[in-house]
């Protein structure tokens, strides 16, 4: 059966990005070769404390991708399943890098299936280069000095050291 471009269904890949490393991007690459479009969406949260505010956060990844017509990215605040329905998008993109992941992705997972049945989580596994990476660990050894070159863009690298050995 031939599916017509309009009914192509849209993705979206929720998170904090705090910052987007390169575990990140290896899924958002993965998630465009499934799906035309794909909706970056970067939580606006004024109750956690964040390195980088929402619109910082919004300027570095688009810039990553702003030659990239299939991503594009976007601020969203409250429920996610309200995000997804105001993109027209059906699908949430996760990235499980290990069993650890599994709990809460399953329960979220599951959530956003009750609040909204028409959303479908897909989740795609990074490289496994970049499965032991995350946003805090990066921002911790930024913190303390280490070198995270080749785990995050560079143009975020210089951001992060910049922001945090202030
Ligand atoms: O990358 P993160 O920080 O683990 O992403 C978490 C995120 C943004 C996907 C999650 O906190 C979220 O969807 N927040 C929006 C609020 C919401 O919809 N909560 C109920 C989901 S179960």
């Amino acid at each position: 059966m031939r599916v017509s471009v309009s009914h192509q269904p849209v993705a979206v890949f929720p998170g904090s990005f705090d910052p987007l490393h390169l575990g990140h991007a290896d899924i958002i690459s993965r998630a465009t070769q499934i799906f035309p479009r794909l909706i970056v969406g970067i939580l606006e949260n004024p109750n956690k404390q964040t390195v980088f505010t929402p619109d910082e956060r919004l300027g570095m990844v688009r810039s990553l991708y702003a030659n990239d017509p299939a991503v594009e990215v976007r601020l969203f605040s409250g429920l996610l399943v309200n995000f997804l329905q105001q993109m027209r998008a059906t699908i949430i993109i996760r990235g499980m890098r290990a069993v650890s992941d599994f709990e809460y992705e399953f329960q979220m997972a599951l959530m956003n299936r009750r609040l909204s049945p028409a959303a479908e989580t897909v989740f795609l596994t990074p490289k496994e280069e970049y499965s032991y990476l995350s946003s805090r660990l990066v921002r911790e050894v930024v913190t303390l000095g280490g070198d995270v070159s080749g785990l995050v863009p560079e143009p975020i690298r210089s951001l992060l050291e910049e922001r945090l050995r202030r």
